[in-house]
């Protein structure tokens, strides 16, 4: 059986990840913050919590009802207000921080003992072209640095070969979602293919940045 666990499942590109996953036969477990989601599957599992939170995410942990874990996805994310580095809130940058790039650190950490009993085990960070070193310069600032940092993640869990997994970041475009707003180009179907893509292709390596199943530079 394998077995994926996605954060930030009850909406978006969590939401898709989890129905085409669910489609390709795997068994996923999804956390949504109010334990709540929609998705009806006897293979859907959903456990409750917040990745911006230690004692939340150790929570999560012990709710996970299965001995190992081949695929995890950090995909749950905020995007903030669009401030610049004078204009935003240490509040807001905090909150954007705290979600987007510890969120999937703690995560990580909290789950590692499961993902090293896996055969073949991959972690794969939901980051954003926004926070790639040519695009940080205008809006989001938070937001984009926060998945700048998450790369950073990305490479030195690669580096360090955590939890003898393979790690890679992945994009998945610009998105109608709550997030992406309705000018987004992309479907909700396209945007979670590209991270599917990332989750499950034979073709993926470790330490890489994808989107839609091709390398992107960092
Ligand atoms: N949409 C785009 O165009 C786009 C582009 C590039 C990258 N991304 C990335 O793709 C991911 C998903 O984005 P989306 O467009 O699907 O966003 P979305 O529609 O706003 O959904 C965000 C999801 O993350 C969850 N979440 C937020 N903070 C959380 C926390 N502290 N703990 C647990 N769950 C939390 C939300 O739960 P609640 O319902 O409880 O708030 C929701 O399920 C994000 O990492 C985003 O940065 C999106």
């Amino acid at each position: 059986m394998k077995i994926a666990l996605v954060t930030g499942s009850n909406r978006g590109i969590g939401r898709e990840v989890c129905r085409q996953l669910l489609q390709l036969g795997w068994t996923v477990v999804g956390t949504s913050r109010n334990g709540q989601t929609d998705l009806d599957h006897p293979s859907f599992h959903v456990i409750q919590g917040d990745v911006s939170n230690d004692a939340s995410v150790m929570a999560m942990r012990h709710q996970f009802p299965f001995d190992h874990l081949d695929l995890l996805i950090n995909n749950a994310g905020i995007i903030g207000s669009g401030h610049g580095v004078s204009g935003s809130t240490m509040d807001e940058i905090t909150e954007i921080m705290n979600t987007n790039a510890l969120g999937p650190l703690r995560m990580a950490r909290a789950f590692e003992d499961v993902l090293v009993r896996s055969a073949q085990p991959r972690v794969v960070n939901v980051s954003s072209g926004m926070g790639v070193f040519d695009e940080l310069s205008t809006g989001y600032f938070a937001y984009r640095w926060s998945k700048n940092q998450l790369n950073a993640l990305t490479l030195r869990m690669h580096a360090e070969h955590f939890a003898k997994a393979c790690v890679v970041s992945v994009c998945p475009g610009w998105v109608k979602t709550d997030m992406g707003g309705a000018s987004a180009p992309r479907s909700v179907d396209q945007g979670g293919r590209s991270v599917v893509l990332a989750a499950v292709a034979d073709h993926i390596q470790s330490g890489k940045f994808y989107r839609d199943g091709n390398e992107i530079p960092w």
